[in-house]
């Protein structure tokens, strides 16, 4: 197979502005988790096609608004989540579910506001917000797909797979120097885990290995790509770092083998939220453009979010999550929370090693630039990669059509 992209849709600083108006100012996008905005008041920040949104809980409510105060701008929050009520910290002008300000300070001293509907024009800029489960999603465009519609057959599989996660075992972020198609065409191939994976996926693992290693669509949903990978979870776990806690859950589990396996399949009982017809593996689900969400069988959950910054900086965020452990007896809690812990070590071990690839793919493609004679190939394996950038070439055709030939 041919690679769909050549070098300049990796490099243009023109590309990356009409992706930023074709793809993510057009499309839902990933703001964060609905645990962190369970109570009246709880905030979120997220990036947003470079963008700072607010998404607020208004009295179970949830609103977008841009992240800058009417007054003079100044950005309302500044952390990634937080409580209390939409205030700016510059001179607490308070706003309302609406994004009116409703509390202004000393406010019969701004002349302009005695004016009938004066206060209603200094609303924030409002974005719309929607849930899928747990996930929660903002649309900068005022017109288009409901989330339902865009996340089209995924919906109720990545309702039930998120529903149930309530807390964050660990979360880290990088910024990686490497385009952001380079990053997620990336999540999309297990061809390069022998090489770049020898800590963690690849581990003692050869060419021969990779190739029987089974990834199975689960849903045909473009353009988003949905797979499960069933067997790659159980390759090579990586154990966390030793403590006290984490060896004695080790030792624990170890002498007896048979209570571990029992509570194995108590906790999929449990917990696992009915995406897996087999045991094992995870559920992949790669949400167009940017948005990662893997789930394993005993219900923990992987989220990485892939911010562009801009054609040649990409963000990551990664979180590990887990579901409320209160229906499992006291082993499988320690099944769990020596999972929860080897997970997040994996994660954070696989996500080094790709970001040391991904930037090397960014170089090279720096040296070759427009000089590159063939636009690259795909193996089998790779066939995914071909299929986002299909995707990818639909929803920037408008773009496309648009520029001068
Ligand atoms: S800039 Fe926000 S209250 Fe002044
Ligand atoms: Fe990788």
């Amino acid at each position: 197979m041919q690679n769909l992209l050549n070098p300049e849709y990796y490099l243009s600083a023109e590309i990356w502005q009409a992706e930023r108006e074709q793809i993510f100012s057009k499309l839902w996008q990933y703001a964060g988790h609905a645990a962190q905005l369970a109570q009246p008041n709880d905030w979120i920040l997220a990036n947003i096609a470079g963008r700072e949104v607010v998404v607020q809980n208004f009295a179970g409510e949830l609103r977008a608004f841009s992240n800058v105060c009417s007054h003079r701008f100044s950005a309302i929050r500044s952390k990634p989540c937080g409580h209390g009520p939409l205030q700016c910290p510059y001179h607490h002008w308070t706003y309302n579910k609406e994004g009116v300000p409703r509390g202004i300070p000393l406010r019969n001293q701004f002349s302009e506001l005695a004016d009938p509907g004066a206060i209603e024009k200094l609303a924030l800029e409002r974005w719309a917000v929607d849930r899928c489960g747990g996930l929660v999603f903002v649309r900068l465009a005022r017109e288009g797909q409901s989330l339902r519609e865009f996340l089209g057959a995924t919906y109720p599989a990545m309702q039930a797979a998120s529903e149930s996660l309530i807390k964050v075992v660990r979360e880290f972020e990088y910024t990686i120097e490497a385009n952001w198609k380079v990053v997620i065409q990336n999540t999309l191939e297990l061809y390069h885990i022998v090489a770049v994976h020898p800590r963690s996926f690849g581990k003692g693992m050869n060419y021969k290995q990779l190739a029987s290693l089974r990834q199975v669509d689960e849903l045909v949903a473009p353009p988003h790509i949905v797979y499960r990978a069933e067997s790659i979870a159980a390759v090579a776990p990586t154990p966390p770092p030793v403590t006290l806690r984490t060896l004695l859950q080790r030792i624990l589990l170890s002498i007896i083998r048979p209570a571990r396996n029992m509570a194995n399949d108590g906790v999929r009982r449990k917990l696992n939220p009915g995406l897996f017809s087999r045991a094992g593996g995870a559920v992949h689900f790669g949400i167009f453009p940017c948005f990662n969400f893997a789930i394993s069988g005993l219900g923990l959950a992987t989220e990485l979010v892939y911010t562009p910054l801009s054609a040649e900086r990409t963000r990551v965020r990664v979180r590990n999550w887990a579901p409320g452990l209160q229906n499992l007896n006291l082993i499988e809690k320690a099944l769990m929370r020596w999972r929860q812990a080897t997970d997040a070590n994996f994660t954070r071990i696989i996500v080094d090693e790709d970001v040391l690839a991904n930037e090397a793919v960014q170089r090279g493609l720096h040296n070759k630039g427009a000089t590159l004679l063939s636009s690259g190939l795909l193996s089998e394996d790779e066939h995914k990669v071909h299929r986002f950038q299909t995707f990818y070439l639909e929803a920037m055709a408008a773009h496309e059509a648009a520029r001068p030939s």
